[in-house]
């Protein structure tokens, strides 16, 4: 069966007629057109913070693209993945009627945006091993089934999903397959990004994040078929991403070998922090991680959480997901804050 991604979109979006901006037209000249403050910004500002944003962020997405090896086309911006991923339940699910399909353990927020937007989930569970159980998710498919989200490497377990099962589900669901890449670049599985011609049905997620440090900066992508991106641009809020944002985005994309070596660092730390896990006797499983956190079982993990944030190390309980009982999630930090959190766990499960 041919794969239509319009036949596919909320009626209401494919019939939309979006806001059309006033930079969408004119850019120069004496702009007396979208009612900005033209005597200046309060503070004064070199930067024209009185001008609204590129609404298309094309200096950006064409940076973006080269780094990926896609085109500018493929490349949505949004304020964090976050945006990205409500707007692909608001363009593709019908409230009330669609639902969405997630393989937990995984992050929470597929489930929390389909709930804003009255969109029912679907759950089946990783294996015991976190890998997907693909027959079982195909089985469930249901003509409501709209998005399939799979996230990899995976949170909270941090492994990466195998290549051939997530290849057999875009080829299999004829709906949107959202393969969630957020921690991308702390494995050495190639992302799905060099997919998108093979994947009409592909919409891969990136973040800045993660890798590149910015998660203050607020800016997620989407990378997907023309089509795709076309109904995100035509959604979204028509400057979603601000000045600031974009000035420090296209700095991160000058400083790519920074990007690299703050991911050496944080790798290597995670090989280490796991060793000196592995030394503490009361420490059970050390989940295998291609991210930048450790899934680690202890006894009484909800305790030794809580005794240790009020201690000053905050880690995150993850006991309370299907696969994941009694288990902390360790973001791995600086080579000082991980030895702090060692110190005091030990201490704590002596
Ligand atoms: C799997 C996954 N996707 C997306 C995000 C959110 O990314 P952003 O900061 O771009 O909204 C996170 C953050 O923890 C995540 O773990």
């Amino acid at each position: 069966m041919k794969f239509d991604v319009h036949s596919l979109v909320r009626t209401n979006i494919r019939l939309l007629t979006p806001y059309r901006c006033a930079r969408d037209d004119y850019d120069r000249g004496i702009l007396l057109d979208a009612n900005e403050n033209a005597i200046g910004s309060v503070p004064a500002d070199p930067r024209d913070l009185n001008r609204y944003p590129d609404p298309h962020q094309e200096a950006f997405r064409a940076r973006y693209a080269a780094f990926r090896g896609v085109q500018p086309a493929n490349v949505f911006c949004g304020v964090g993945s976050d945006e990205a991923i409500d707007l692909l339940l608001r363009i593709f699910c019908r409230p009330g009627d669609d639902s969405i399909l997630i393989a937990p353990p995984t992050y929470g927020m597929y489930k929390v945006s389909a709930a804003i937007n009255d969109v029912d989930v679907q759950s089946i569970p990783l294996s015991r091993d976190f890998q997907l159980r693909v027959d079982d998710i195909l089985a469930a498919v249901r003509p409501a089934t709209k998005l399939i989200f799979l996230c990899s490497p995976n949170n909270p377990t941090g492994n990466v999903l195998h290549r051939q099962d997530i290849r057999r589900i875009l080829l299999d669901f004829n709906g949107i397959v959202v393969v969630d890449e957020a921690y991308v670049d702390f494995s050495d599985e190639p992302s799905f990004a060099g997919e998108l011609d093979a994947f009409e049905n592909l919409v891969v997620l990136q973040t800045l994040s993660k890798s590149f440090g910015l998660a203050g900066i607020r800016l997620g992508l989407a990378l997907a078929s023309a089509e795709i991106i076309d109904y995100m641009m035509r959604v979204k809020a028509p400057y979603n991403i601000n000045k600031l944002t974009t000035e420090v985005a296209l700095k991160a994309m000058d400083n790519l070998d920074e990007m690299h070596r703050h991911v050496q660092l944080l790798n290597a730390e995670r090989g280490r922090v796991a060793d000196r896990l592995r030394e503490i006797p009361a420490v059970g499983r050390i989940h295998p991680s291609d991210a930048n956190f450790l899934l680690v079982e202890v006894p009484d993990a909800l305790r030794i959480y809580r005794e240790m944030a009020d201690a000053g190390v905050v880690i995150r309980y993850r006991g309370d997901q299907i696969h994941c009982e009694s288990t902390i999630r360790i973001t791995i930090g600086t080579p000082e804050e991980n030895d702090a959190m060692l110190t005091m766990l030990t201490e704590k499960l002596s």
